[in-house]
């Protein structure tokens, strides 16, 4: 059998199995293109069950393109706090404001049109087109390509852009026509519930054991074949959680780039120890008074892994471009998961600093 021959054969027993096992998902049956395409931007870099409180509490807030379209931006990046990646939030407006500004309001129904709006490519494209508007597209994200490599025995690399270009054309043939939402959906639901990654399918439970070409090889739990990817640069910063009266500063993140808009700790380069740690404070003329706690951080990002050393320190002085926040105002902007240990020890310190009686609102800027 040719590889296109074993896709175009998945689809009767993958669609049974479908119809007994489906997940329940509270964006399945809705033919919402709105909340299926919400669901797919949160499920790009997350897992179903870590989505679905996201989800929910998104859809009250925010039940339609004109309201997402209208939102004001602290307000869109609480709701995704959290979920990461919040360029994937901020497109969403953008292409809720599209939606409203250029087309109308009409929500875009083919794949082709669906492609041109911000932070929609082919997968999410393929995904709403077909589960939302029947269009016989496929939607080969990391799952599907899993499963499709298995069962047709494909060696070569997934990671590879050519590849991937053939495996959409070999999927585009293979989804059958009159349920392309169901197939692209029964897909995603094996591969994360059978087809597993990492070595670890359960061949046992599939539907689709008798025709895979993998498994019939002994290659289902090597495949697919992923070339190693460039390491991640290290980057060490020291952060500051300067506390002052029931309060601490942060600033805003430019509006481009890494975790664009929000709300973060002041940082500086490199592992500074406490002297330097004082010089650094000083060029947002703060004095510290009392080091209180050094706390290790470290987050993962796409490309870059940061190492972090923050100092909880009771400081003095304006905090030259800084927003000083007590525990009400921090706990309502949005500070990205990276922070979130460092942002958890200030709010217990700004907590128990109240609890003691310290001035926790004072009038003027701390030490002025
Ligand atoms: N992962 C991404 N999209 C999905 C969907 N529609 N159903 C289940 N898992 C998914």
């Amino acid at each position: 059998m040719t590889t296109q021959e074993h896709l175009n054969a998945i689809a009767a027993p993958l669609l049974a199995w479908y119809d007994e096992n489906r997940r329940d998902l509270p964006w399945r049956g809705t033919g919402d293109p709105y909340k299926v395409w919400v669901s797919e931007i949160m499920l790009q870099q997350t897992r179903v069950a870590a989505v679905l409180p996201y989800y929910r509490r998104w859809m009250e807030a925010l039940p339609d393109v004109a309201a997402l379209a209208a939102v004001e931006e602290g307000r869109l990046f609480k709701l995704w706090e959290g979920l990461g990646y919040y360029s994937r939030a901020r497109n969403l407006q953008k292409a809720a404001r599209m939606i409203v500004q250029e087309l109308g309001g009409r929500f875009p129904s083919t794949y082709a049109e669906l492609l041109r709006l911000p932070g929609v490519g082919e997968y999410t494209a393929g995904a709403v087109a077909s589960i939302a508007f029947g269009e016989a597209v496929p939607a080969a994200d990391g799952n599907v390509l899993r499963v499709a490599a298995r069962v047709a025995a494909v060696e070569e690399d997934v990671l590879d852009p050519g590849v991937r270009r053939q495996f959409r054309q070999w999927m585009l043939e293979a989804v059958p026509p009159d349920r392309p939402g169901d197939f692209n959906q029964a897909l995603m639901d094996l591969g994360a519930t059978v087809c597993l990654p990492n070595g670890a399918p359960l061949c046992g439970g599939c539907p689709l054991s008798s025709l895979c070409a993998g498994r019939a090889a002994g290659r289902a739990a090597q495949l697919p074949v992923k070339r190693k990817k460039a390491a991640r640069r290290l980057e060490e910063l020291t952060v500051f959680l300067p506390l002052s009266q029931g309060r601490t500063a942060l600033r805003k993140r430019p509006d481009t780039g890494l975790l664009a808009g929000l709300w973060e700790f002041p940082h500086v380069p490199g592992r500074l120890d406490e002297a330097a740690a004082a010089a650094a404070l000083g060029e947002w003329g703060l004095v510290p008074i009392q080091w209180r706690q050094r706390l290790d951080g470290r987050h993962v990002f796409t490309h870059v892994e940061w190492r972090m050393t923050g100092y909880l320190v009771d400081v003095r002085g304006e905090g030259a471009g800084l927003t000083w926040a007590d525990g009400p105002a921090l706990s309502a902007l949005a500070v990205p998961s990276a922070f979130s240990r460092f942002l958890a020890a200030v709010k217990a310190a700004i907590a128990a600093g109240a609890d003691r009686g310290e001035d926790a609102e004072p009038s003027s800027p701390a030490g002025s």
